[in-house]
């Protein structure tokens, strides 16, 4: 589970331009590898994050609707890419661009997920952080249950005023 009780702050660790942080997940996304540096970044030890839940290192600032888009897109078997903040265990953060993947098991059935992690561009960075921070916003405003449909439709509304694909959006910051 994620730790509710880590104070955020604004200590950040960047990612170097030949870092690979890679994280594999069971279908229901507890983490069953992780390499050396997700380890590095996350702060936490390995024992710590075998059998852990993925959002263990979520971040406060992410709005729920980039992971309800995520989820849905590698669920139906396709792979997905996205800028994430993540926190570290002391509270610090660590901004990365995450390609995320299902495995397929003999019968062509979903077995796991495969994340794998670059340097964001800073432009990026700067580009998605006041998106995140509208849908965040617009979540808070709905209250719970509407939280992931109010910020979903704020990049909704995005994509339809640029004129983008959700794709075309990510590969353009
Ligand atoms: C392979 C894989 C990698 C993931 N990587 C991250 C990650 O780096 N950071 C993160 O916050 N969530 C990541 N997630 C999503 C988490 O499982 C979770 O949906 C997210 O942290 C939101 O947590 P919550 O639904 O409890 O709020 C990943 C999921 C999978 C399947």
């Amino acid at each position: 589970m994620k730790n509710k009780s880590i104070v955020p702050t604004q200590r950040e660790r960047v990612m170097r331009e030949d870092d690979f942080i890679v994280s594999k997940t069971d279908p229901r996304g507890i983490i069953t590898y992780c390499n050396p540096i997700f380890i590095e970044f996350s702060g936490y030890a390995e024992a710590e994050l075998l059998g852990a839940q993925h959002n263990i290192i979520r971040h406060p600032d992410m709005p729920r609707a980039a992971f309800k888009l995520v989820w849905d897109t590698i669920q139906a078997g396709k792979e997905v890419f996205a800028y994430v903040k993540n926190m570290s265990k002391d509270g610090g953060f660590y901004w990365v661009f995450a390609h995320i993947t299902p495995d397929f098991g003999p019968g062509g059935q979903i077995v796991g997920y495969t994340s794998v992690r670059r340097c964001p561009k800073r432009s990026a960075i700067e580009a998605i952080a006041p998106v995140y921070a509208q849908m965040l916003a617009a979540e808070r405003a709905a209250g719970a249950r509407e939280a992931i449909a109010a910020g979903t439709q704020v990049l909704l509304d995005l994509l339809a005023k640029t004129g983008k694909s959700y794709e075309e959006l990510v590969f353009s910051l």
